[in-house]
C-alpha cells in the first residue's frame, strides 16, 4: 500500500489515459454504489479498465464496476469513474484519491461526486436526492487525510482553504435541474466515515448532534483532494436508507438495501446531472 503518491505516479497514469481518448474531459463524474449504470448514458464512449492504468486502485466492492468511461453527456466532454475505491477496502487515502489527481492532470475543471448515503433526517425518504452543501470529513479529521505527506506543489498549496468546498453556483444549477425534472431534492451536510460497518444507534445520535444530514463511507477525501487542486465540486447523495428516529424501533441496514435503492436513484440522479451539464 502506497501512503504517498507523487506527481510522477499521477503523470504516468494520466498519459496512459491520454493515449486512448479523443476528447479533452471538462467534467469528472464519480459514480457510487448502485449508480454505475449512469455511465451507460455516455455517448461516443471509450472505456478503460482500472487494471490497465498504472497505480490506479481497483474497486473490489459489489456494485462497483472498475473502469473509466470517457465521452460526452449533454454535449459536455466528461470522464466518468464507474466504481471507486474506498478506505475500508484497505487502500491508503492517497490511493483512494489518486483517480481525482489523474483527472485533474487530464484537465477537468469540475468534479461531480455521487454516493449512496444514509439519511439522518427521519422525515427523508429512500430515493431522495441530497445536494451536498458542506461536509464533515470525520475520517480525515481523525488523521486519515489524503493530503497527509509531502505536498504535491504542482497541484495545490500545503494548507488549502475549505470554506466553500461545494460550489454555490453548481448547487444552484443542481437545484434548478431537480425542480425542472420533478426530482425530490434535499440539501444538507454529508458526514464521511471510514466504514465498513454501518452505525450504532449511539453513533447515529452523535452524527445528528454534530449537524450531519447524510452519512456515508466515501466522498469527503475525494472532495478535499479536488479542492486542493482547485477543482470545483458538485456533490450529490442518493438517499439509500433512512436511519430510524431516536426512540423508534431499530432497523438493520444492509448493502443489498443500498444497491436496491439504485434502481430508484439512477434515473433521478441522471436527470439532475444532465440538467447541470446542459446549463454549464
Ligand atoms: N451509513 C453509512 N454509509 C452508508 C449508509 C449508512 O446508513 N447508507 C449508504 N452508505
Amino acid at each position: 500500500m502506497a501512503d504517498f503518491l507523487s506527481y510522477a505516479h499521477i503523470e504516468a497514469a494520466a498519459s496512459t489515459v491520454r493515449e486512448r481518448i479523443h476528447v479533452q474531459p471538462r467534467v469528472g463524474l464519480i459514480l457510487g454504489s448502485g449508480l454505475n449504470p449512469l455511465a451507460d448514458a455516455i455517448e461516443e464512449s471509450v472505456a478503460i479498465p482500472y487494471a490497465d492504468i498504472p497505480h490506479f486502485p481497483r474497486a473490489t466492492v459489489e456494485g462497483h464496476v472498475g473502469r473509466l468511461v470517457i465521452g460526452r453527456l449533454e454535449g459536455q466532454p466528461l470522464i466518468a469513474m464507474q466504481g471507486r475505491a474506498h478506505y475500508y477496502e484497505g487502500y491508503s487515502m492517497a490511493e483512494v484519491t489518486f483517480p481525482i489527481r489523474v483527472m485533474q492532470v487530464l484537465g477537468i475543471e469540475i468534479l461531480i461526486v455521487t454516493n449512496a448515503a444514509g439519511g439522518l433526517n427521519p422525515t427523508w425518504q429512500v430515493g431522495d436526492v441530497m445536494i451536498i452543501t458542506d461536509h464533515i470529513a470525520l475520517v480525515c479529521m481523525m488523521g486519515a487525510n489524503p493530503l497527509r505527506g509531502p505536498n504535491i506543489d504542482e497541484l495545490g498549496v500545503r494548507f488549502p482553504d475549505m470554506s466553500e468546498a461545494y460550489d454555490a453556483h453548481l448547487r444552484a444549477l443542481a437545484r434548478q435541474a431537480a425542480l425542472g425534472a420533478g426530482v425530490p431534492v434535499r440539501e444538507g451536510v454529508y458526514v464521511g466515515l471510514a466504514g465498513p460497518n454501518f452505525e450504532t444507534p449511539a453513533e447515529v445520535r452523535f452524527l445528528r448532534l454534530i449537524g450531519a444530514d447524510a452519512v456515508g463511507m466515501s466522498t469527503v477525501a475525494e472532495v478535499i483532494v479536488a479542492r486542493h487542486g482547485n477543482t470545483r465540486v458538485l456533490g450529490l447523495s442518493g438517499i439509500s436508507n433512512v436511519l430510524p428516529a431516536e426512540g423508534a424501533p431499530t432497523a438493520k441496514t444492509s448493502h443489498i438495501e443500498v444497491l436496491e435503492s439504485g434502481k430508484l436513484l439512477v434515473p433521478r440522479l441522471e436527470s439532475v446531472i444532465r440538467g447541470v451539464l446542459r446549463a454549464l
